[in-house]
């Protein structure tokens, strides 16, 4: 499978880019000069994480802010970050939005916090998994991909340091896993591993739930994944 080079990608908006989660991943990826629009359901606090960023990053960053439903438009990748208590509620307020070809790589987990429990502790999701979730709510024509949930946003936004995690990638095409792929290996020391179909996102979701648990064992925000044995 041809992994796509970075300048085939036009932009990456991130929904809930204002957030840790999505905002590590803006860091990272404007960082290497890619065109970046962070979504928001607030104009204001979209343009005010793009300046953010800015600011760390320098004037010459590609860093947009939009509202959530201009963002989807305005790219062909989008990542949603938001929490598992607002995944459908944003879904539903950008389901318009796509475009045929669009894909959507979900970065969500069910953690018990949606509820005001534990985020030591995963939800059972009706679907089987958050992303099954995403993929049976999104327009058909949108390809749903499930990525970056067992690397920690204080890892990402930590520019200080390279990234030391493995990117456990599930979805059901190809082509798009490869474009994700472009995504993990462009951040500094990522490896992207193929985790396999989209219903493997059940285990991957579990896995965070069990990181911040060892984060909190180990009084620290860094905890991640590496998969050993595999060949290059
Ligand atoms: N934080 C981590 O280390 C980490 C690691 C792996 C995976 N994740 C997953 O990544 C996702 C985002 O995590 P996060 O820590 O970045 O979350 P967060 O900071 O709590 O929220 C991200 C953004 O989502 C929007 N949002 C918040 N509540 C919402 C709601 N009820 N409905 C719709 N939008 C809402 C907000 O943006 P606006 O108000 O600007 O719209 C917020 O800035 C979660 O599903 C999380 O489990 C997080």
């Amino acid at each position: 499978m041809e992994v796509p080079s970075l300048e085939k990608f036009d932009r990456v908006s991130i929904i809930g880019g204002t957030g840790d989660q999505g905002l590590g991943l803006a860091l990272r990826w404007a960082q290497i000069g890619l065109r970046i629009v962070i979504g928001s359901r607030d104009f204001d606090r979209a343009q005010a994480a793009a300046n953010k960023v800015r600011s760390l990053l320098g004037p010459g960053a590609h860093i947009e802010g939009m509202e959530n439903t201009a963002a989807v438009s305005a790219a062909t990748i989008i990542v949603l970050a938001v929490p598992f208590r607002g995944q459908l509620e944003t879904i539903k307020s950008i389901k318009s939005n796509f475009k045929p070809g669009d894909l959507l790589i979900d970065v969500t987990v069910p953690l018990e916090t949606a509820v005001g429990g534990r985020a030591s502790r995963l939800l059972g999701v009706w679907a089987g998994s958050a992303a099954e979730q995403t993929a049976r709510a999104v327009p058909a024509h949108v390809d749903v991909v499930s990525a970056f949930q067992n690397v920690s946003a204080a890892v990402l936004q930590d520019l200080s340091r390279p990234v030391d995690c493995d990117i456990l990638v599930c979805g059901n095409s190809p082509e798009n896993k490869a474009r994700v792929r472009s995504l993990v290996e462009v951040i500094e020391n990522c490896r992207y591993v193929d985790a396999g179909p989209l219903e493997n996102s059940r285990i991957i979701e579990a896995l965070t739930a069990l990181l911040v648990s060892i984060n909190i064992r180990h009084k620290t925000r860094h905890a991640g994944i590496r998969v050993t044995g595999l060949a290059e």
